[in-house]
C-alpha cells in the first residue's frame, strides 16, 4: 500500500477539484490515487495525489447505475473505461488501481457489481467500500453526521471518535426534486432539471417538501445522535437555501459545503491504495 495522502480542509479539497475539471493541475507529485463513484446521475472519477488535493476531475453522466445497483454493466463499464483513458492520456501515467463506493442500502452482491465493473474497465486491484465513509474521507469529521444526497437516495452515516457507528439510508434525492418541479410547473423532466440548477432560489416554494423529505430521512436514522452537526454532501443538495430548510426543520446545525457533489468521490480517492 503506498502513502495516504494528507487531507487539507475540505473547502480547499472541494474548490480545487472544481478548477481541474478535465484539466490537469500543474506540479502534481505522486502517488496519484484514484477514485470512482459510480452514481445514478453521474460516474466520477476524481484523482488525487500526495498533498491529498486533486489534480484531475472528470464525469459521464450515465444511466447504468441506480442507487448503487448496477442496472447496465456494459454502459457503466463503458463509462468506467472511458474516464480512465480520458485520465490516463491527460495525466501521461498509467492508472492500475481504484476505489468505489456504494450505497448503504445496497447488499454484498450489488456491491460486488460495482468491483466488477472496475475490473471489467481495466483497473487491477479495486477497493470497495460504502459510500459514506467515502465522503468522510475527504471530510474527515471526528463527531458529526455526514449525509450524502445524491439522484436518488439518502445515504446518513453517524461519526463518534472518528468511527462509524450507524448507517442507513432512505428513497430520495435531486431526481425526486426534478420530478416535483417538473409536476407543479407542468414542464418536461428535462426542463426541470435545467431550472433547479440555474434557478432554483425562486423555486424553493415548490422544492421546500422534497427538501424536508430529505431532513425527514436525516431526522429518522439519527435518533440519538441529535447533538451532533450534519454535513451535507451530493450533488442534490447544491441548492441555495437547503442547508437553511434542513437545518431549520431539524433544529441543529447543518453545513453545506461548495461543488458537494466533488466530496464523495474525492473521498473514495483517498481511500485508494
Ligand atoms: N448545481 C446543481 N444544483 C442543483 N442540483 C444539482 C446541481 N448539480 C447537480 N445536482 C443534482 O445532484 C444530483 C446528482 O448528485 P450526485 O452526483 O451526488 O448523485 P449520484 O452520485 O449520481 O447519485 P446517487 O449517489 O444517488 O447514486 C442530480 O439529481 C442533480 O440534479
Ligand atoms: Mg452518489
Amino acid at each position: 500500500m503506498t502513502d495516504v495522502p494528507v487531507r487539507p480542509p475540505a473547502q480547499l479539497q472541494l474548490e480545487t477539484a472544481a478548477t481541474v475539471y478535465r484539466t490537469v493541475r500543474e506540479g502534481w507529485s505522486g502517488p496519484l490515487h484514484v477514485g470512482v463513484d459510480l452514481g445514478t446521475a453521474t460516474c466520477v472519477i476524481a484523482v488525487i495525489d500526495s498533498s491529498g488535493l486533486p489534480v484531475w476531475i472528470d464525469s459521464r453522466s450515465t444511466a447504468a447505475v441506480r442507487d448503487g445497483v448496477v442496472v447496465d454493466y456494459w454502459g457503466a463499464r463503458d463509462a468506467t473505461a472511458s474516464l480512465k483513458s480520458a485520465a490516463e492520456a491527460a495525466l501521461g501515467v498509467e492508472l492500475a488501481r481504484a476505489a468505489t463506493a456504494f450505497p448503504p442500502g445496497v447488499d454484498a452482491s450489488d456491491s460486488r457489481a460495482c468491483r466488477f465493473v472496475l475490473e471489467a474497465a481495466g483497473f487491477e486491484d479495486v477497493l470497495l467500500l460504502d459510500e459514506v465513509s467515502a465522503a468522510n474521507g475527504a471530510l474527515g469529521i471526528v463527531d458529526g453526521v455526514v449525509v450524502d444526497v445524491g439522484g436518488g437516495s439518502t445515504g446518513v452515516g453517524v461519526f463518534r471518535d472518528g468511527a462509524l457507528v450507524a448507517l442507513d439510508d432512505k428513497p430520495g434525492g435531486g431526481h425526486h426534486l426534478d420530478l416535483m418541479l417538473a409536476g407543479a410547473l407542468d414542464i418536461p423532466l428535462e426542463e426541470a432539471e435545467r431550472l433547479k440548477r440555474t434557478h432554483a432560489g425562486d423555486y424553493l416554494g415548490i422544492l421546500r417538501p422534497g427538501l424536508e423529505r430529505v431532513a425527514e430521512s436525516i431526522r429518522a436514522l439519527t435518533v440519538g445522535a441529535e447533538e451532533l452537526e450534519v454535513h451535507l454532501a451530493g450533488g442534490a443538495l447544491m441548492i441555495d437555501g437547503a442547508d437553511r430548510i434542513i437545518g431549520s426543520y431539524l433544529d441543529r446545525p447543518v453545513l453545506s459545503y461548495p461543488h458537494a457533489l466533488y466530496i464523495t468521490p474525492l473521498g473514495i480517492a483517498r481511500h485508494a491504495s
